[in-house]
């Protein structure tokens, strides 16, 4: 087997002073990756703060003889995001990988969800991504060479009960990627999104205990640090992961249907009579961009 190295790489991980994040920053290190270690170490809703989390972190990677740099910015500030890459170029000269994995949970059902779970929720998803993967992603074209990895969930791919912030954050992400993907293609930055399954303190009072035991986030670590290396050469795949379990989940396009022949009045009754064939999934295929679309009106509109 070909060992997967990262000597001379410099990687981000966001949020890695505990649960899935801190795994990965580990494992990075000790294929000789130079770490900086993210977290601003609150509470599971957010709350609070400590360089404790980070620091820790980065010790354990220090005694293994591993590099790292400890930052307690939070990633949902544009300074924040700023001061992340700029830790590691202060301390490491440069940016190769960003893993965006800080995260925490409000959850509610959507009447109960109001305006500030909503918007501490997206901020850290959404906004965090935004907010450390552009000053990275500018220094990655520069150097002809990105690994961003992004992080969804369950929820956000196929619904989750209590979770409407977190899934519309999560989707996001997906949508984020979806762009990205296309205006780094021609910079070597490839982007990745994972929906892990693991047990952390965000799901610990969501999963049956004898699943929690077994669900160890060590199990999403080889996935994320595969993507995360000169030899992963795939761009804009979304995949699910969890105890030894590793998937391609993707958005599909059905063949649909075409009524009428882009002049004539359409009714609302075509739409009820062709349903059928609207929703059937039979013959669906995976799309590159918005544009691959086009293909299935083509009939209609090069006519
Ligand atoms: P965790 O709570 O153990 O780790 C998240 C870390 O992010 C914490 O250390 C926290 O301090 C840090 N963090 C939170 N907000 C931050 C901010 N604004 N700036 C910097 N750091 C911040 O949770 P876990 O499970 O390891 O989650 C990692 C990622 O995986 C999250 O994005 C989560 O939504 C996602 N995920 C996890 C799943 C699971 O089964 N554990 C399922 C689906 C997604």
């Amino acid at each position: 087997m070909a060992e997967i190295k990262f000597d001379g790489r410099v990687a981000i991980v966001t949020g890695a002073g505990a649960g899935l994040g801190k795994t990965y920053a580990l494992d990075l290190a000790k294929r000789g990756c130079k770490v900086v270690v993210n977290d601003l170490g609150g509470a599971r809703d957010g709350t609070g703060g400590s360089k404790s989390a980070a620091d820790a972190v980065v010790d354990e990677i220090k005694a293994a003889g591993g590099e790292a740099a400890p930052n307690y910015d939070n990633v949902a500030t544009i300074d924040g995001g700023e001061n992340i890459v700029k830790t590691a170029v202060d301390n490491f000269g440069k940016v190769d990988i960003v893993i965006n994995n800080a995260g925490i949970l409000r959850d509610k059902s959507f009447l109960k969800m109001e305006e500030g779970m909503w918007d501490a929720v997206m901020a850290v998803h959404l906004r965090g991504a935004y907010c450390v993967t552009r000053p990275a992603y500018a220094l990655m074209r520069e150097n002809n060479f990105g690994r961003i990895i992004f992080t969804t969930s369950g929820a956000g791919l196929y619904g989750n009960f209590g979770q409407s912030n977190y899934s519309a954050a999560k989707m996001g992400l997906v949508g984020l990627m979806n762009t990205l993907k296309l205006e780094g293609a021609k910079y070597n930055v490839l982007v990745n999104t994972i929906a892990p399954v693991a047990a952390s303190r965000l799901t610990e009072d969501v999963m049956p205990p004898e699943f929690f035991e077994k669900l160890k986030p060590e199990f999403i670590t080889p996935l994320v640090v595969y993507l995360s290396s000169e030899e992963n050469k795939d761009s804009g795949y979304v995949f699910n992961a969890g105890i030894g379990w590793y998937s391609r989940t993707a958005i599909m396009i059905g063949e649909g249907t075409i009524i009428g022949d882009g002049k004539k009045e359409i009714k609302a009754e075509e739409i009820m009579d062709n349903w059928g064939k609207i929703t059937d999934m039979s013959k669906a295929k995976e799309t590159q961009s918005v544009q691959d679309t086009f293909a299935y009106m083509m009939p209609v509109l090069s006519k």
